[in-house]
């Protein structure tokens, strides 16, 4: 348990291969994570070699970690492998659907959060690339994707070349509601997020981007409604086309 607490985000890494042996052996364990019956909805691909990471980094917006990560790994919803079975066993699948693609996406998920859990046990570092269903269709080329496989997650691993401090997190009572949701008063939104309020690189944050609050900073900078719209549309237009 000490150990999920104290873990961090890593985007530096030692020039530093990862085994075969133990990247098999992450991999094993995370593939007994949980599964919507016993299903298996996910792909993961390696990417080693510096083409493959190349052809990513575009997709990435050219994020470091891509190209400099030893392995970079997309954690991908698979209906594809477990319709091909169906439809060589005299069975139909109906797995072309909205529902799912979020149960393919929970299993995929799934499986990464536990291969990051083992992967930062055995002292490597990870970092999540949300970035993966920002640009899906660059993702799903470079990859050669077929049809009802679809990337959900991203993760760059390596050999930790950083020790950065640990990111602040809300208390356990803003996240926690005993029985039923307590929805929040503005006096409790104010106590509960103080602490990140007063942190000195929030409070920079704001400088730098001209802005009034921390909150602006995420609504008008980092994650805007014009963004995530156009990404909606990009990702709707992707799914369909890979059959869903
Ligand atoms: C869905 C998701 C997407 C993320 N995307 C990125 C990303 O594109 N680039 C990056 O540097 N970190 C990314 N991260 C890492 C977060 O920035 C990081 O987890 C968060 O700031 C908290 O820091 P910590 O993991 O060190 O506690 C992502 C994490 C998640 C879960």
């Amino acid at each position: 348990m000490e150990s999920l607490k104290s873990r961090k985000t890593i985007r530096k890494y030692k020039q530093e291969d990862i085994s075969d042996d133990l990247l098999n052996d992450l991999l094993e364990a995370a593939c007994r994570a949980s599964t919507c019956g016993n299903m298996q909805l996910y792909s993961v691909i390696v990417t080693r070699n510096a083409e493959g990471k190349e052809r990513l980094a575009p997709a990435h917006f050219h994020q470091p970690m891509v190209t400099e990560a030893p392995v970079v790994l997309t954690f991908c919803i698979d209906l594809h492998r477990f319709s091909r079975w169906c439809e060589l066993r005299k069975a139909e699948p109906g797995y072309n659907n909205f529902e799912w693609f979020i149960t393919g996406a929970i299993d995929a998920l799934l499986v990464a959060q536990t291969f990051c859990n083992a992967a930062e046990e055995a002292g490597l570092g990870i970092c999540y690339l949300g970035t993966t269903t920002y640009n899906p269709q660059s993702i799903i080329d470079a990859l050669q994707l077929p049809d009802l496989v679809f990337p959900i997650a991203t993760i760059t691993v390596g050999w930790p070349a950083e020790n950065p401090s640990q990111p602040d997190r809300l208390p356990l009572k803003a996240i926690v509601h005993q029985e039923v949701y307590h929805d929040y008063t503005a006096e409790d939104i104010d106590r509960l997020f103080a602490y990140k309020e007063s942190l000195a690189e929030n409070k920079q944050f704001i400088l730098e981007n001209g802005k009034e609050t921390l909150a602006q900073v995420f609504t008008d900078v980092r994650y805007t409604k014009k963004d995530a719209e156009a990404m909606s549309q990009a990702l709707y237009e992707a799914m369909k086309k890979q059959g869903f």
